[in-house]
Formats: structure tokens, sequence, C-alpha cells
């Protein structure tokens, strides 16, 4: 008896752990309320801010809460904080890239080759330095300004980044609203917009090995390809207005039959008439 309830439980568990869609939403569950949120909700200062700074941020609204960055246990108050449940506590500046890392692991390699990583003992930036540490936010391209990239050098290569990523960014905007215009016409859209989507992600990383002529070659990569996808939209163009024409024509033929038709009824009517 006891042996066959044993073995319901432990199919009842194994079938709830089968079931991987649940996980997200017990994560989701758990970045909302933990015990880390609700002892430092109490703590004075620096301890308390990071709970404000960070409800507003992209993480937040990603379910990656305070021990996604800093470990530890989140449903434990007495052990929360201890290394065997593994908590690693605040980086120092300098491991910080490794920190972040974990998750962004592209972003990471690409910045640890870049002047930047290369100058990370030496004063260069680390990603808390761009993008702040508890309220970070989905980055746009204003993140390149003068007034933050001449803190430490002057502004001029900075820019020519900004341009070239700049012109690429105006490209699949535009590329965009133009094939949302064509999905509603009824045309299969799908295969173009992965391209962009591809195209995007591909740029989107380029930006941490600040190297302005590699960004400068591969930006004009990507927007050959771009240009290839907005050469197809201007045939979709063409295709559509032509099709818009000939319909226009065959309407236009329909109706000067109809009023000829008319005429030649009436005209015969009218000759009958004398005729009699
Ligand atoms: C029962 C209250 C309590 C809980 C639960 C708690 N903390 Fe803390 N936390 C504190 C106090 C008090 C300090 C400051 C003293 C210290 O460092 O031990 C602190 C310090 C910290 C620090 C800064 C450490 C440093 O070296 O400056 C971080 C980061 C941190 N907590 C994260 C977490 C995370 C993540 C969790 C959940 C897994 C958590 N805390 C759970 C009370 C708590
Ligand atoms: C995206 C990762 C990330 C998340 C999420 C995060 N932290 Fe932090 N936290 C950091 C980093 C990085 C530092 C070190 C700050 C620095 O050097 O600028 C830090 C520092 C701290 C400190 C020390 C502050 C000081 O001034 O000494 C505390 C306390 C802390 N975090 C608590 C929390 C709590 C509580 C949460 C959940 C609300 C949380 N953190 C969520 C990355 C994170
Ligand atoms: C536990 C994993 C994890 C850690 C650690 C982490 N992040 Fe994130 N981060 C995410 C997720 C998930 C997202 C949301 C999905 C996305 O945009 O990639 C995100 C989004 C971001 C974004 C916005 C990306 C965009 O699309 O515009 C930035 C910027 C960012 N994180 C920076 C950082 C920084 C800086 C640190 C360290 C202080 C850090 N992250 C630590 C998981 C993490
Ligand atoms: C010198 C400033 C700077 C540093 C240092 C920096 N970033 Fe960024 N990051 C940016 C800018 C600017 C963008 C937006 C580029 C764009 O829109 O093309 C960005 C974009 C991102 C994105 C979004 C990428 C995407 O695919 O959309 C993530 C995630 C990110 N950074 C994480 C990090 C992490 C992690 C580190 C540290 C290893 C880091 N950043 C270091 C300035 C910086
Ligand atoms: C905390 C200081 C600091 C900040 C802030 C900073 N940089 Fe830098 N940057 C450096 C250092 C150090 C170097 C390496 C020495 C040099 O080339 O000037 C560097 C180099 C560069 C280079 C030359 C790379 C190469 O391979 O020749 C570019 C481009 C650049 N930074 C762009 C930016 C942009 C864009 C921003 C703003 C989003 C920014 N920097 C913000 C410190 C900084």
């Amino acid at each position: 008896m006891t042996k066959y309830f044993h073995l319901t439980i432990r199919s009842l568990l194994s079938a709830l752990l089968a079931v991987p869609v649940l996980w997200p939403a017990i994560a989701q569950a758990q970045a909302q309320e933990t015990v880390c949120i609700q002892c430092h909700g109490g703590q004075p200062g620096r301890l308390g801010e990071p709970i404000g700074q960070w409800q507003g941020s992209i993480h937040a609204q990603n379910g990656i809460s305070c021990h996604g960055c800093h470990g530890g246990d989140p449903t434990d108050f007495a052990m929360a904080m201890s290394p065997e449940r593994g908590f690693i506590g605040v980086p120092d500046e300098a491991e910080i890239p490794e920190f972040c890392g974990r998750c962004h692991v592209g972003v990471k390699e690409d910045y640890l080759q870049s002047a930047h990583g290369q100058a990370l003992d030496a004063g260069g930036p680390q990603c808390v330095t761009c993008h702040g540490n508890h309220a970070v936010q989905k980055t746009t391209i204003d993140l390149i300004n003068a007034e933050d990239c001449s803190r430490c050098h002057e502004y001029g290569r900075a820019e020519r980044i900004k341009s070239a990523l700049a012109e690429t960014d105006r490209m699949i905007s535009g590329l965009e609203t133009e094939l949302a215009q064509l999905h509603r016409t009824g045309i299969a859209t799908k295969p173009l917009q992965d391209q962009i989507f591809a195209a995007r992600n591909k740029f989107h990383r380029l930006f941490h090995s600040v190297d302005v002529e590699k960004i400068q070659q591969e930006t004009a990569g990507v927007q050959a390809e771009l240009g290839k996808v907005e050469e197809r939209v201007a045939a979709y163009h063409a295709d559509f207005s032509q099709r818009r024409l000939w319909g226009g024509g065959v309407t236009l033929a329909l109706v000067l039959m109809g009023v000829l038709f008319m005429l030649l009824r009436k005209t015969y009517h009218d000759e009958e008439q004398e005729h009699r």
C-alpha cells in the first residue's frame, strides 16, 4: 500500500517535471516576491535603494531578480546570503564584465576584445559605466552621446560609430513599416521579416567592439543585405500597382461595355418605334 502510494507520488512528480511550460511561470512568480526583496525593502540607504531602481528595469520586466545577479537563496530568510547557497555578493569594478557576461555571453566576448575591455584595469569603461547597475533600460542608440562618451576621450570616433549605426537603424525601421503595410495587403512577408531580424541582431552586438573601421565595414555589409530586401519590397510594390492597374482596366472595360449595350438597346428601341 505504501509502495503504491510512493509510486503515485513519484509519477505525479515526474509528470509535473515533464511540463516545462510551468517553469517560466514559477520563475516569474519568484522574481516578483522573494525574501531578498522583502528584507531589503525594509532596509535604509544603500541596502534598500536597489529595490526601487530595479523595479522599472528591463531585468525586472524579464523576471531577472536580485538573486539572478547576486546569487543566493531567494526562498530562505536565514540562509539567503550564504555562499553555500550561491551568494556571490557585490563584484569589484574589474569583475563586472564576467558578472554580467554570465548571461550576455556574446556581448562580453566583443567587449573583452575591444579597446574598452583592454583598458579595463586602466580606467576604461565597463558594463555598469554605460548601462547602470540596478536601473538597466532597454538600449537605444542614444546611449552614444557627446556628454557620456567624451568623459574620457574626444567624441569624434564615437560620432562616426553612431552615424554608421544610425543609418542602418533608419533602414531597418523603414523596412519594417513597409513590410507591415505589405503584410496587410495579404502578401507573405515572413521570410523577409526573418532576414531583417537576423540583420538587426548582427548589427546590434557590433557596438561593443568600438572599432570604427570594423563597424563601418560590417554595417556596410548589413546595409547591402537590407538593400536586397528593399529591392524585393520595391518589386512587390510594382507588382501590386500593376495588378491594381489591370484590375482598374478591366472594371473600366466592363463599365464601357455596359454603357455601349444600353446605348445600342436604346437606339434599337427608338428605331423600332419610328418604324411603327
Ligand atoms: C533578513 C534580511 C535579508 C535578506 C533575506 C537578504 N538580505 Fe541582503 N543584506 C541584508 C543586510 C542587513 C545587508 C548588509 C550587511 C551584510 O552585508 O551582511 C545585506 C547586504 C546585501 C548585499 C551587499 C553586500 C555587500 O558586500 O555590500 C547584497 C548584494 C545583498 N544583500 C543581496 C541579497 C540577495 C540577492 C538576497 C536574496 C537571495 C538577500 N540579499 C537577502 C539583509 C538581507
Ligand atoms: C543586473 C544585475 C543586478 C541585479 C538584478 C541586482 N543587482 Fe545589486 N548590484 C549589481 C552590481 C553590478 C552591483 C555593484 C555596483 C557597482 O559597482 O556599481 C550591485 C550592488 C548592490 C548592492 C551594494 C550597493 C552599495 O552601494 O554598496 C546591494 C545592497 C545590492 N546590489 C542589492 C540588490 C538587490 C536587493 C537587488 C534586487 C532588488 C539587486 N541588487 C539586483 C547588479 C545587480
Ligand atoms: C541572470 C542573467 C542576467 C544577468 C546576470 C544580467 N542580465 Fe542583462 N538581461 C538579461 C535578460 C534575460 C534580459 C532581457 C532580454 C534581452 O533583452 O536580452 C537582459 C537585458 C539587458 C539589457 C537590455 C538589452 C536590450 O535588448 O536593449 C541590457 C543593457 C543588460 N541586460 C545589461 C546587463 C548588465 C549591465 C548586467 C550586469 C550588471 C546584466 N545585464 C546582467 C539577463 C541578465
Ligand atoms: C562604452 C559604453 C558601453 C559599455 C562599456 C558596454 N555597453 Fe552595452 N551597449 C552600449 C550601447 C551604446 C549599446 C546600444 C548599441 C546599439 O543600439 O546599436 C549597447 C547595447 C547593449 C545590449 C543590447 C544588445 C542587443 O543585442 O540589442 C546589451 C545586452 C548590452 N549592451 C550589455 C552590455 C554588457 C553585459 C556589457 C559589459 C560586458 C556592456 N554592455 C558594456 C554601450 C556600452
Ligand atoms: C570611463 C572612460 C571611458 C568612457 C566613458 C568611454 N570610453 Fe571610449 N575609450 C576609453 C579608453 C581608456 C579607450 C582606449 C584608449 C583610447 O583609444 O583612447 C577608449 C577607446 C575608444 C575608442 C577607440 C577604439 C579603438 O579601437 O581605437 C572608441 C571608438 C571609443 N572609445 C568609443 C566610446 C564611446 C562610443 C563611448 C560612449 C558610449 C565611450 N567610448 C565612452 C575610455 C572611455
